[in-house]
């Protein structure tokens, strides 16, 4: 007698045609040439920097001087945390050596970190903000990495890195690692927007899910609520109106990389407007608004300031920040309906 086992599920995930993240770039590409080997090879020292970042955070309490302050306060004025530190080095040690990356632009340096050896063959920028929602790293919740991928543009011999003073949408490629109970990598090079999730015991980000796609409309509406009270009264109507409505249900975890990526699967509205004090809200727009806006955007959703389209905000300084109002199309214009004319 023969008896039929189950087959267990995960194994079966693993006999399907394992896509890896390089592969996945040459086919998007549709070539080998040099350009798609560059963007490839990029998009892998991502992922490893992605990889050493998720270990370490999954052993953070168990190890000593992972967690906590630095008792610093970085270019933003913001205390900064010892993950910070790591994962910012961690990206920039990944590109050395490389010959792909010239300069590297983060929330957590003033100036671009530029890589000398690289910046003959090198004509890319990495754009990245290393943690996001590091208020989550000492509670053991989710936090991400964002990053853009941007074409240098002229010689930049002073080192003013005034070329990445442009709008979003000249980003070459674009993404985020989310560590959550999975760490998952999603990315585009302007050609839809894919998901990978990491195989621990393969060491490899798996492809997912391709060409994902934003539903019109969604229940979650995220945003701060602590702030009502700092907003313009445009943003406090919305909310009420919001509240009157059946259908929506509040939620936010403190980083938007997990907020945002809930929205894309979801659907709904994540916003960071504008506060009296700070009329151009706290989110970074290089490193931070622009490349989830060409991830939303490429999903077939939509991001603004509620003026104008994330994409097309020329910053006047590397680290610029904007309002954002970004996910759904039916929920963006539903916010920006209340901030344009009221209602
Ligand atoms: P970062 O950790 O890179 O400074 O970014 C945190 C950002 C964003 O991820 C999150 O949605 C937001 O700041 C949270 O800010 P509040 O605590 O003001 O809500
Ligand atoms: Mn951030
Ligand atoms: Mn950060």
């Amino acid at each position: 007698m023969t008896i039929d086992l189950p087959i267990d599920s995960a194994d079966a995930g693993l006999d399907r045609d394992c896509t890896t993240l390089s592969r996945h770039v040459f086919q998007q590409l549709q070539s080998f040439s040099p350009d798609a080997q560059d963007l490839s090879a990029i998009m892998n020292r991502i992922a490893l920097a992605g990889k050493l970042v998720a270990r370490r955070m999954s052993r953070a309490g168990l190890m000593e001087g992972v967690l906590g302050f630095t008792g610093e306060v970085n270019v933003q004025g913001e205390t900064v945390k010892k993950m910070d530190v790591y994962a910012n080095d961690v990206f920039i040690s990944v590109f050395k050596q490389s010959g792909l990356v010239c300069r590297l632009a983060s929330e957590e340096m003033e100036d671009p970190y530029y890589i000398p050896e690289n910046c003959p063959i090198g004509r890319y920028t990495l754009l990245y903000d290393p943690i996001d929602g590091s208020s989550n790293t000492d509670t053991n919740l989710s936090l991400g990495s964002i990053f853009a991928i941007r074409q240098q543009q002229g010689e930049d011999k002073d080192h003013k890195a005034t070329d990445l003073l442009t709008a979003g949408r000249g980003q070459i490629a674009a993404g985020y690692i989310l560590y959550g109970p999975s760490t998952m990598l999603v990315y585009t090079i302007g050609n839809g927007v894919h998901s990978f999730t990491l195989d621990p015991s393969l060491g490899e980000f798996i492809l997912t899910e391709e060409n994902m796609q934003i539903p019109n409309h969604g229940s979650v509406y995220s945003v701060n609520e602590g702030n009502f009270w700092q907003w313009d009264e445009s943003i406090r109507e919305y909310i009420r109106y919001v509240h009157k409505t059946e259908g929506y249900t509040a939620r936010y975890s403190g980083a938007m990389v997990s907020d945002i990526h809930r929205v894309l699967i979801q659907g709904g509205v994540f916003l960071y407007p504008g506060t009296l004090q700070k009329p151009e809200g706290k989110l970074r727009l290089l490193y931070e608004s622009a490349p989830l806006a060409y991830i939303i955007e490429q999903a077939g959703g939509r991001a603004t300031t509620g003026h104008i389209d994330i994409l097309d905000v020329v910053p006047t300084k590397l680290h610029e920040r904007t309002p954002l109002i970004i996910g759904s199309k039916q929920d963006v214009a539903k916010v920006e309906s209340f901030i344009q004319n009221g209602y």
